[in-house]
């Protein structure tokens, strides 16, 4: 008898692990760059992939456009766009990318990917807004403004980076955001003069719904963070906590 609950009990942990190895979420994570090329993106792959058993995720990542197809894509329970610039889909990758939204998918993007596929609507709706410019990297203070959300809880009220302070073309807030951090503007030198992103100055937000998802479509989620910029950001566990919260919300 004692054998066969012995069993019994195997059994059950064996169906609970295959259970949990079956519930494991994949991200793809999309780095291919047009333009500007950060040379941080190995390091942010490396430490998102280290760190993904942690919020148990399986990280893919490619910089290939042809896997932009409807076969591939629904393989995955988000995309997570990272410092892609200009033109990175061609028309079918956009198809399929659109279709993704529209069934559902969710979303992620950090820092330079607000600044691809800058002709793509439903891109800059579903990223929030589109890159404008950025003064000189340098050390800043970006405040919290919702400490509720999964990636802002562990964070500092007034959080000291040494970071990009992104300008946008729009206020991601115009198309439904929700804005919870803010780059502190007396805390840096920003030389520029258009600065069309309103206040307080958004630096990372989220979206329930998704704007880029088609009227007709199902959204998902979307979270986008303008920060990430050095190797030392992605070696930093403060920063890596703020972005896997901001997965495993989006999830
Ligand atoms: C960042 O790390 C990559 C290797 O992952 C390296 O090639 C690059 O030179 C580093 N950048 C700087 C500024 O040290
Ligand atoms: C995007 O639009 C601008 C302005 O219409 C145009 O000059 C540019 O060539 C377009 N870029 C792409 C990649 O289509
Ligand atoms: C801003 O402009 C001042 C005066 O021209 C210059 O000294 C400074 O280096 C500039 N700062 C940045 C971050 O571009
Ligand atoms: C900027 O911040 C880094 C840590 O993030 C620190 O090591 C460095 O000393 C700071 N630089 C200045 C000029 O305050
Ligand atoms: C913004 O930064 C300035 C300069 O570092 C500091 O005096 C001020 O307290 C900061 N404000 C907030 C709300 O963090
Ligand atoms: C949803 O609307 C778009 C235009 O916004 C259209 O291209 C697409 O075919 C529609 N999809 C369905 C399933 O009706």
């Amino acid at each position: 008898m004692q054998g066969i609950g012995f069993l019994l009990i195997i059994a059950v942990l064996a169906s609970l692990a295959l259970c949990a190895n079956a519930t494991t979420a994949k991200i793809l994570i999309y780095s291919a760059t047009a333009d500007f090329r950060h040379d941080s993106i190995p390091t942010a792959i490396q430490a998102l992939q280290s760190k993904g058993p942690s919020i148990d995720v399986q990280f893919d990542n490619t910089e290939d456009m042809n896997q932009f197809s409807d076969q591939i894509l629904a393989q995955y329970d988000a995309l997570l766009f990272l410092d892609n610039t200009g033109e990175v889909l061609d028309d079918a990758g956009k198809v399929a990318f659109q279709k993704y939204l529209d069934l559902g998918g969710n979303f992620v993007a950090i820092h330079a990917a607000s600044d691809c596929l800058r002709n793509t609507t439903f891109y800059g709706h579903e990223v929030g807004a589109f890159f404008d410019y950025h003064p000189a990297l340098q050390n800043a203070t970006v405040d919290v403004i919702d400490s509720s959300h999964p990636s802002t809880s562990m964070l500092p009220a007034e959080w000291h980076v040494q970071d990009e302070m992104y300008n946008f073309k729009s206020d991601p807030r115009a198309i439904g955001a929700i804005v919870i951090l803010s780059a502190n503007e007396s805390s840096y030198v920003d030389n520029g003069t258009h600065m069309d992103q309103g206040t307080p100055h958004p630096t990372a937000w989220f979206q329930e719904r998704g704007a880029g998802v088609d009227s007709n479509g199902t959204a998902g989620r979307s979270f986008y963070t303008s920060l990430g910029h050095l190797n030392e950001t992605w070696q930093d566990d403060l920063f890596l906590a703020h972005v896997l919260g901001g997965i495993t919300w989006a999830l």
